[in-house]
């Protein structure tokens, strides 16, 4: 553990630690970061913590960065690829271990008020939308592979990835509590096998049906490198990114909390999805003449692109009801709603009034998969104009296919095609949240500028009536940024 005070020196430049600090920093945050800010960052969460543990004298750190994800939308917990890269706003958990089972937090932000829980064989969720969740999720999901008795911590939490904006900021926050409390009790996870068990812990107390995108990425990466992650099991390849390239981030302002309000639409999305593979089982052994196993979408990735197609287009285009994809799929409708319509939290999702749309979610997914193979190559190839064409089609298909997009992420993307992206999409679940455009760098700033001018100065207030750039600031709206590296601690 760093003594508190040495650690206050590092973070001014000074005493022993200034080299450990410098290298931690470096491995987190990659070379182009502005390391300067990030050590007076460190340096009031370690002032707020202090102030809330005085008589606190060793510590150590735990962060976890958010994610973009630059193409493979939905595709997760479909079994297909997906292509995310951990960014520099992340979340910093400055802990020092307690001798019993108390978790007491503290964070930065007033937003998020002190909680404090016991580690018990079965932690109690708060509600919905509680902050404190996500430290149980995590608490609880190392609990399981804890053989004694998990310990407790007194931390202080500090977190610069907008909340509700598809960056992922409750996953970061998860896994840097995680990686905090394994440090405490010295436990080792192989990052894969973290990775999983912190996306089904998180899903537990959030009620959302989340794929394993956002654990394994914040875990995993490495600066400089976004990852091509495949399921089923989870498997990571780095995919080298030109240096001369960035993403510039633009949150459309509409929140997406998927603890909120866009938890159903979510839901409804991926047991479209479950659906989807019913019937295809069916369709399947008619079309291809074969019967298979088919658990996910993903399984059908190694059926030539022709049969595919067929399968697709034998799919009925009207929405459905529950009855129907029961008929279809030749299983009787108290079965298919036991299994498909069953939520991780025991809930069981209640059945659309307009139908399950489910051809057209899954040639959203079936594509999309695609496109995340092609995107990949065209990175390898140094062929960043046919990447940002792929980035085109991917927003397209998110938001005509999926229905994920909503008509300020449309505006968004537009405008950054209009002001020199090579390619824009929505990323992360949708619903509102964030816009990412491939620029090369020298035309970074440019595009950053007419942004603001065009979406946060005229077309927010203006279709919004309220702006609600004054409750943030413009700098966490729009951003740029390159890949960087995946969860550390430093004790
Ligand atoms: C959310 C989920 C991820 C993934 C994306 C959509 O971020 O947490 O697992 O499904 O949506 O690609």
């Amino acid at each position: 553990m760093l003594d508190a005070k040495e650690l206050a020196k590092a973070l001014q430049g000074a005493g022993k630690f200034t080299d450990l600090l410098e290298q931690f920093l470096l491995s987190s945050y990659g070379e182009c970061a502005d390391l300067r800010y990030q050590r007076a960052r460190y340096a009031s969460a370690l002032a707020r913590c202090l102030n809330a543990f005085p008589d606190l004298k060793k510590l150590g750190i735990g962060r976890a960065p958010g994610r973009v994800n630059l193409i493979g939308e939905h595709t997760d917990y479909n079994g297909l690829p997906v292509l995310p890269m951990a960014i520099e706003r992340d979340t910093v958990v400055l802990f020092s271990p307690r001798k019993d089972r108390r978790v007491n937090l503290v964070n930065t932000s007033f937003y998020f008020p002190p909680r404090s829980f016991d580690i018990s064989r079965r932690i109690r969720p708060y509600a919905y939308g509680n902050w404190g969740n996500y430290a149980k999720a995590a608490a609880q999901a190392l609990q399981e592979v804890s053989h004694g008795q998990l310990c407790g911590m007194d931390a202080c939490v500090m977190g610069d990835v907008p909340v509700g904006s598809g960056l992922s900021s409750s996953s970061s926050l998860v896994v840097a509590i995680a990686v905090a409390l394994a440090a405490t009790n010295d436990i080792y996870v192989h990052p894969v096998d973290f990775a999983e068990l912190l996306g089904r812990g998180e899903s537990s107390y959030t009620g959302t049906e989340d794929g394993g995108m956002d654990h394994a990425v914040s875990l995993l990466a490495s600066p400089g490198k976004p990852l091509k992650i495949d399921f089923f099991p989870l498997n990571v390849y780095e995919v080298p990114f030109p240096q001369d390239y960035s993403f510039v981030v633009c949150n459309s302002l509409i929140a997406a909390e998927k603890s909120g309000a866009v938890r159903n639409a979510y839901n409804r999305r991926v047991i479209e999805c479950r659906l989807g593979v019913a019937l295809l089982r069916e369709i399947l052994k008619d079309v291809i003449g074969t019967e298979r196993d088919l658990t996910y979408l993903g399984g059908l990735r190694h059926i030539s692109p022709r049969k595919l197609s067929s399968a697709i287009d034998s799919l009925p285009d009207a929405a459905l009801s529950l009855r129907q994809v029961a008929k279809l799929a030749g299983i009787p409708v108290s079965r298919i709603r036991g299994s498909a319509l069953r939520l991780g939290n025991g809930e069981t999702l209640t059945e659309p009034r307009e139908g399950f749309k489910i051809k057209q979610r899954v040639r959203h997914v079936l594509t999309e998969g695609r496109r995340v193979e092609q995107a990949v190559s065209a990175i390898e190839r140094g062929d960043m104009k046919s990447f940002g064409r792929l980035l085109n089609e991917s927003h397209e298909s998110c938001a005509t296919d999926y229905e994920v997009s909503t008509p300020e992420l449309d505006a968004l993307v537009e405008m950054c095609r209009e002001e020199g992206a090579l390619g824009a999409r929505l990323t992360g679940a949708g619903f509102g949240g964030c816009a990412i455009s491939l620029v090369h760098d020298r035309d970074a700033a440019d595009l950053m500028s007419a942004v603001i001018a065009r979406y946060y100065h005229d077309y927010l207030p203006r279709e919004r009536k309220e702006s609600p750039i004054s409750i943030i600031s413009l700098e966490d709206a729009i951003f740029a940024c390159k890949p960087c590296g995946g969860a550390a601690t430093l004790m």
